[in-house]
């Protein structure tokens, strides 16, 4: 059962200075997430994760496609309906200094979501500040102390209180450790398994570090460009990756590098504009495999398993 399922997903803006220049930030994104599990984004900064994520949480109208979440299209709601929807989606952002409001306390901050969807009594709302810290591993005493007197895991952890106020569905985690200490990340991922675990709660993860994927993940999309080339479980993506750009990142990791052929090579190259996106397979201009058809036919959607897809010419038959 998927509880999350982008069809066709495009998120365009039009360029600050020249507004006939769209950015096609998201350009036809399709994937499914199981309910559950966690759904791991990756790709270079810039090729469009963080649009995704907002357009799934309706910050952004989506420009075109569909976002099913339960079975419903929610890609154009509006008002009340919208409001209903956002209570089921929340996001953790990469930097929990910037995100968290330095004037408000860690009670007032996690409150907040509950103040605005009314969920009940000021002493109600009190007790659950309480439950969610203790959940998250806060201590309860420092409830009324500002953010700025927490380290940067700690105050992770009130994002994520902040996060699960509402009893969410879905909790779209953008970079989530990225800004952390390499010590006090696995504590906040190991954190994030035992949430899930505990609450049933379904992840969109995000990040750029695939060794963080690979412990966190299930299934994986890779991004290029704002288009998803390559879609596949845990296993099949590490082990057996298909498309060029997948095996050039992951030979990037020398911990993950190691298992593939040796072949692949590093990426070479800058990522193109996505407001001027190669012809062809976008990836073409980078790819050491690169034929004259990759440069003016976009490749389609090969199916290598139930549950692994690419994008390349030389998959096709
Ligand atoms: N509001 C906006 N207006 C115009 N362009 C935007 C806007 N938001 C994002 N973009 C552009 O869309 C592209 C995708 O950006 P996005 O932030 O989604 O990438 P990302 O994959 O999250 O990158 P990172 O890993 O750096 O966070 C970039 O080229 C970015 O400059
Ligand atoms: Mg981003």
């Amino acid at each position: 059962m998927y509880l999350l399922e982008t069809n066709d997903l495009k998120v365009h803006f039009p360029m600050k200075n020249n507004k006939k220049v769209v950015i096609k930030a998201v350009d036809g994104v399709s994937f499914k997430v199981p309910e559950g599990k966690t759904f791991g984004l990756v790709g270079e900064s810039g090729c469009g994760k963080s649009t995704t994520a907002r357009a799934v949480i309706r910050l952004y109208q989506p420009t075109g496609g569909d976002i099913m979440f339960g079975g419903k299209n929610i890609a154009h709601l509006k008002g009340k309906e919208l409001k209903e929807y956002r209570r089921n989606v929340q996001m953790v952002f990469q930097d929990p200094y910037a995100s968290l409001n330095p004037r408000m306390t860690v009670s007032q901050t996690i409150m907040d979501p509950m103040k605005i969807y009314k969920t009940g009594t000021a002493e109600e709302m009190q007790q659950r500040v309480y439950e969610l810290m203790e959940l998250t591993g806060l201590d309860k005493r420092f409830a009324k102390r500002f953010p700025h007197e927490f380290s940067g895991g700690q105050r992770q952890r009130i994002g994520i209180a902040r996060a699960l106020a509402l009893n969410p569905k879905l909790v779209i985690l953008d970079e989530p450790v990225s800004a952390l200490d390499v010590s006090v990340q696995s504590q906040i991922l190991n954190l994030l398994k035992e949430l899930q675990e505990e609450l049933n709660l379904t992840y969109l993860f995000i990040s750029h570090n695939l060794s963080v994927v690979d412990y966190m993940c299930e299934n994986i999309a890779v991004m290029y460009l704002g288009r998803v080339v390559e879609q596949a479980s845990r296993q099949e993506l590490f082990q057996d990756p298909k498309h060029p750009y997948t095996q050039a990142l992951l030979s990037a990791i020398p911990s993950i590098g190691h298992r593939l052929t040796g072949e692949e090579e590093f990426l070479t190259g800058d990522l193109p504009s996505p407001a001027d996106p190669p012809s062809g397979c976008t990836f073409h201009t980078r790819c050491p495999h690169a034929c004259e058809k990759c440069r003016t036919q976009i490749p389609g959607k090969t199916k290598l398993s139930e549950t692994h897809t690419a994008f390349c010419h030389m998959l096709e038959e």
